[in-house]
């Protein structure tokens, strides 16, 4: 069986025990549920009981075909996903993309893989990590590369304006609007349209933007037309959606339709291998940049980047290698050429008035130190554990809390 079609009111079931009852039979069998206009909480509810989209009454035959197909879709891309990884030894490579470590060759499986879809995604990660750079990766790999690629940065606008900015507006809407303006919904037809910082929409137009993912289709501030785009959502959030949504900032249904295909980009701290990579990435770009022929590092500075926990993550290891370039006097960094925390020398960087490195807080230093524990130990989770004075299983279980499988 490919897919199961469901509605939530069922003679003899609730349409809920229904989808548990699915679920527990096949696991991975997506269930598209059908429910009636008001009761978009019953939908979410379903959503939280594993079916994969929801569809509200009435439709049409087309609304129908267009979830069902993209289900089938995912389901395909879920599948080949994984026989890929399986396939041992496919690197993924992206230009101007580092991702030598296994953590980032994942990020990069799912790129690739989601690329080709009209899914939407939700990418998320600290600030730095490269969200920016990921969201053009996927459109610069689907099928939509040749149309535009329109970013919207949700803190950057005022509430007020949100609405015309993203809508557009009619001649008259507003007092000022002396003409009529597309907004990005309109701008990115044929392409994508990035919407970064989704977790700062304002609630009004959350219920605004869940209309436009669900029906394709919006109307211009003060005007009477219905536009009709083609449109690939990407959004973006360095904040857990999932508290806000406990908060009740942000809506579940909003979050349901934008989270079909999540992708954690990990903070640098979790993929140090690539800092090497990354360092020369940047060394040869700003020397180029500043014509100078910096091309090489010694191995002091290297260890000085790799032994730095990077709270600002690759933004700030740019930032860093830019400023050391702009210092450096010859062709080869230096340790006394890096600077680190936004220019404060490294002498006085460990100085007493704060305990914890900078940005860390006490539980992320602590994930910090099992991690380097295992990297030491070259994986060995029993000498691992010997050197943080933990039991086997202690560790396991730390390692399981942030996130490191179990093998
Ligand atoms: N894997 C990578 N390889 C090469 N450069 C990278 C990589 N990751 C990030 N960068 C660079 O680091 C900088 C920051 O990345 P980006 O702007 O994409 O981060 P972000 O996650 O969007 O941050 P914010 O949350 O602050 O918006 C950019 O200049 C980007 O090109
Ligand atoms: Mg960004």
């Amino acid at each position: 069986m490919d897919l199961i079609v469901t509605d939530l009111k069922l003679p003899g079931m609730n349409g809920l025990e229904f989808l548990q009852e699915a679920k527990r039979w096949n696991a991975s069998v997506p269930i598209v549920v059908m429910t009636a206009y008001g009761t978009v909480e019953t939908a979410v509810e379903a959503m939280k009981a594993g079916a994969s989209d929801y569809v509200l009454k009435p439709f049409s035959m087309a609304e129908l075909r267009l979830v069902i197909g993209k289900e089938l879709d995912m389901q395909r891309v879920r599948e080949e996903n994984r026989s890929l990884r399986e396939a041992l030894g496919k690197r993924y490579q992206y230009q101007n993309i580092v991702a030598r470590s296994a953590k980032m060759q994942e990020v990069l499986a799912l790129v690739e893989r989601v690329a080709s879809t009209n899914s939407t995604v939700l990418l998320g990660g600290e600030s730095g990590v490269g969200k920016d750079l990921i969201a053009r990766a996927i459109h610069q790999n689907s099928r939509r590369a040749s149309g535009p690629f329109i970013k919207i940065n949700s803190t950057a606008i005022p509430d007020n304006l949100f609405e015309s900015e993203l809508f557009g507006y009619e001649k008259g809407a507003f007092t000022g609007a002396n003409a009529s303006k597309p907004g990005k919904f309109e701008l990115a037809d044929k392409g994508s349209l990035f919407l970064d910082e989704i977790g700062d929409v304002p609630a009004p137009i959350q219920v605004k933007l869940l209309r436009v993912l669900q029906e394709r289709e919006f109307e211009r501030l003060g005007g009477t037309r219905t536009i009709k785009v083609d449109v690939r959502l990407i959004a973006a959030t360095n904040k857990d959606l999932r508290a806000a949504l406990e908060q009740g900032t942000f809506r579940e249904d909003l979050y349901y339709r934008l989270n079909v295909v999540p992708i954690d980009i990990p903070p640098l701290r979790e993929h140090k291998e690539d800092v090497p990579d990354l360092v020369n990435h940047f060394l040869l770009r700003f020397g180029r940049e500043n014509g100078k022929q910096v091309q090489q590092i010694t191995p002091e500075a290297l260890k000085v980047l790799m032994d730095y926990h990077w709270p600002g993550n690759v933004r700030q290891l740019e930032n860093t290698v830019e400023r050391a370039v702009a210092l450096s006097t010859g062709p080869v960094i230096h340790a006394q050429d890096i600077s680190l925390d936004s220019g404060v020398p490294r002498s006085a960087a460990g100085a007493p008035a704060s305990l914890l490195p900078e940005g860390m807080t006490l539980e992320q230093w602590e994930d910090e130190i099992i991690r380097e524990a295992l990297r030491r130990a070259n994986g060995n989770k029993s000498q691992a554990a010997r050197m943080l004075g933990l039991s086997r299983n202690a560790l396991r279980y730390r390692l399981s809390k942030i996130g490191v499988p179990d093998d």
